[in-house]
């Protein structure tokens, strides 16, 4: 990931081998700070208050917080509980059950005493196994932008950039790096086709406005934030080529939850005839969960704190310091995810290829 022109990845050790490194997401884009992690209640404080998000990350800041925890109790029973507590900080990515699943596969036959540095070795490895599929994804995605690009060259007045929707954050900064639905696009602009991406601000908590837009910017790809509800009069006109979302979980059937919203574009790119696409990691396929209706959705407090905010009943905003408005006094209420049943998804993006799951089932990989 691009930063000030400077390669990152979202997470890492600090160079000191005793915290980790993450971005303080709430803070973005007004100020870059990086923060470190250094215990297990940090860590998962730093997953249920979204100093992290996206459900790559969230599953990575766990693995590490399982080191953390180990650092300074190795023993059987306070593994357990460590990675159990990691697992109850938020419901709905899967990423965060599997990579502790991961985890706890590699450190439960080892001794106490061997646990922490096998588990730093593991994490890390499950970090470089991410970035490695979100460069895949963007691989595997980026045929179906030129696609859309050479569709438009051989249709009368549809010249300009290929127009991409999409919603919430699936960027570098919620993966170890490149992203997921934002990998194709990444590649597609390196590899100098025009893109343009249409960045749903994605209220409540306007991770479009705030951290989509802020990465696409670092990046130098053309962009424009849009409000929620103004995706389908887009598509109605013929100003949205191609639909891509990351996703939290999907279910065996193929439904997607993702950010609350996706429905709805999902929905109104059917009518429309927008391919809609979804972009994922294996690490985000749950076949255990038969259908969607069987995820849990997280539901977050009305009024709970972003940095002063309310995200539902205020909004965060800068005019010189950080600052809250109330935008209401009525009750509210906040579900954080949505799931799209799969007959609106066009193709899923993955680490194997592009299609539908059972053409991904019986590719190569
Ligand atoms: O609640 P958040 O900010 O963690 O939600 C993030 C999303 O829903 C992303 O779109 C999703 O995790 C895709 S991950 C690349």
């Amino acid at each position: 990931m691009k930063l000030g022109g400077v390669w990152h990845r979202s997470i890492s050790l600090w160079d000191d081998g005793r915290a980790v490194k993450v971005l303080d997401q709430r803070l973005l884009p007004w100020d870059v700070r990086w923060v470190r992690i250094e215990t297990l209640d940090e860590a998962c404080e730093a997953i249920a208050a979204m100093w992290v998000r996206g459900a790559p990350l969230i599953g990575m800041t766990a693995a590490w917080g399982l080191v953390l925890a180990l650092r300074d109790d190795a023993s059987d029973g306070a593994m357990e509980a460590a990675a159990s507590r990691l697992a109850a900080t938020r419901p709905t990515a899967v990423n965060l059950a599997w990579a502790l699943a991961r985890m706890l596969e590699t450190l439960r036959s080892l001794a106490p005493a061997d646990r922490a540095a096998a588990g730093a070795v593991r994490a890390q490895a499950l970090c470089d196994e991410d970035a490695a599929l979100s460069e895949a994804i963007g691989r595997h995605g980026l045929p179906l932008i030129e696609a859309a690009l050479a569709g438009k060259a051989g249709t009368p007045g549809a010249a300009g950039p290929v127009n991409i929707l999409t919603h919430c954050n699936a960027g570098w900064l919620a993966t170890v790096d490149w992203g997921t639905a934002l990998a194709p696009i990444y590649r597609a602009h390196d590899a100098g086709l025009p893109v343009h991406v249409w960045v749903d601000e994605t209220r409540p908590r306007n991770q479009g406005a705030l951290l989509t837009a802020f990465e696409l910017a670092q990046h130098g790809v053309p962009h424009t934030v849009i409000s929620d509800n103004a995706g389908g009069l887009l598509m109605q006109r013929g100003q949205v080529d191609l639909a891509i979302t990351g996703a939290d979980r999907v279910a065996a059937n193929g439904d997607v939850c993702n950010k609350v919203g996706t429905y709805l574009k999902a929905l109104a790119a059917a009518d429309t005839g927008v391919p809609f696409h979804v972009a994922l990691p294996y690490s985000t396929f749950d076949p255990a969960c038969p259908t969607g209706a069987a995820i849990p959705i997280e539901e977050r407090a009305a009024s709970e704190q972003q940095l002063a905010t309310g995200p539902v009943t205020g909004a965060d905003g800068r005019d010189g310091p950080l600052a809250t408005i109330r935008l209401t006094a009525s009750p509210a209420a906040n579900p954080a995810f949505d799931i799209t049943p799969a007959r609106l998804v066009a193709g899923y993006i993955t680490e194997r290829g592009s299609g539908s799951l059972e053409v991904l089932a019986h590719s190569p990989g």
